[in-house]
């Protein structure tokens, strides 16, 4: 008898497949029923494989009584109980390097936007108020010599650092463990975490979200910022306390924001809606073919692997304390 997966949402079809052929596979999406009711239904499954917008809590965990893995499609994993998964010997993994390009590669195309006022300038043609070129028509800011910090210098953080530089940019950053072999190699700087957003011109986050990180760009790290700063998110909305940022780029205390991810997602803040100076992307940071087809493969990886008992390969920090799982070859 094949062991049971359930999948929360669709993914790529080729990956589907695969699980068909491999496993017996339950589509929460298909089923029209919640997952808490498909887990009741299937309290024999082995393996779940969760979205970043799915909430695997408690609840959802302990429904789970046959569960082995819970495979989590994105590098973040937010979404999940992890010490209630750890305290009942679930392991989870994430789909860390193969998003970490296209990820990198939207942090510039928001940087650019934003500078640049692209969104801003597509609307006016669209609504036929161009009638020419004109010398004061929505100038924005230069890229090459500003300043770019980097908040959290991890994977994503550092290709959208050495993608900046192609432009001329300057990078400083802050992590919480230094990177000094970086520092030499790129040049890039080091700053404390309230020194960088008030030199930076432009400020990209690239940390994940946990209980102290949630809300640290409030306004009073806003105020910090320079009166013609950028703010950029591509990883966790709730980093963000949106409702201040509305406000200062109201004001236009600062010169724009562009925004992958939302404090509430998929809600943003209606006054975000209706201002000039951010663009608003719906959570597009790994969209590309290459990096979801890489995420729903690894998916597929882990849960054979620890079905097979093995350590998988994607295993999260937090779970490498797990015990009865044995080193991948
Ligand atoms: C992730 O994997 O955490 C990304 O946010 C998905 O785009």
């Amino acid at each position: 008898m094949k062991p049971k997966v359930i999948l929360t949402q669709k993914y790529q079809d080729e990956a589907i497949q695969q699980l068909y052929r491999e496993f017996q596979l339950v589509i929460v999406e298909d089923s029209g029923k919640s997952l808490a009711e498909v887990l009741k239904e299937n309290p024999d499954t082995q393996a779940l494989i969760s979205f970043l917008s799915d909430r695997i809590d408690k609840k959802i965990i302990a429904l789970g009584k046959n569960l082995r893995i819970i495979a989590n499609y994105a590098v973040g994993y937010n979404n999940i109980d992890v010490g209630y998964a750890v305290q009942k010997g679930i392991a989870v993994t994430n789909t860390p390097d193969v998003l970490t390009n296209a990820t990198a590669d939207f942090t510039m195309a928001l940087i650019l936007a934003t500078a640049r006022r692209v969104v801003e300038g597509d609307n006016f043609v669209r609504q036929g108020k161009f009638t020419g070129w004109g010398a004061n028509l929505m100038l924005g800011k230069e890229l090459n010599n500003s300043i770019l910090g980097i908040v959290g210098m991890g994977r994503i953080g550092l290709a959208a650092a050495q993608r900046a530089m192609a432009f001329g940019m300057r990078v400083f950053y802050y992590d919480t463990t230094r990177k000094k072999d970086l520092e030499k190699k790129y040049g890039f700087r080091y700053m404390p975490f309230r020194d960088l957003v008030s030199q930076a011109d432009i400020i990209s986050v690239h940390i994940p979200s946990s209980p102290e990180t949630r809300r640290l760009f409030n306004l009073e790290v806003f105020d910090r910022m320079k009166k013609d700063a950028i703010f950029i998110n591509a990883s966790r909305g709730d980093l963000v306390d949106e409702s201040s940022l509305a406000e200062k780029l109201e004001k236009n205390e600062l010169f724009g924001a562009g925004l992958d991810v939302y404090e509430y997602e998929p809600q943003v803040t209606e006054k975000l809606k209706k201002l000039k100076n951010v663009v608003l992307a719906p959570h597009l940071g790994s969209a590309t073919y290459k990096a979801r087809m890489g995420m729903a493969q690894m998916t597929i990886d882990n849960v054979k692997q620890v079905l097979a008992g093995k350590t998988p390969q994607n295993l999260i920090e937090e779970c490498k304390c797990l015990s009865g799982l044995e080193p991948s070859a």
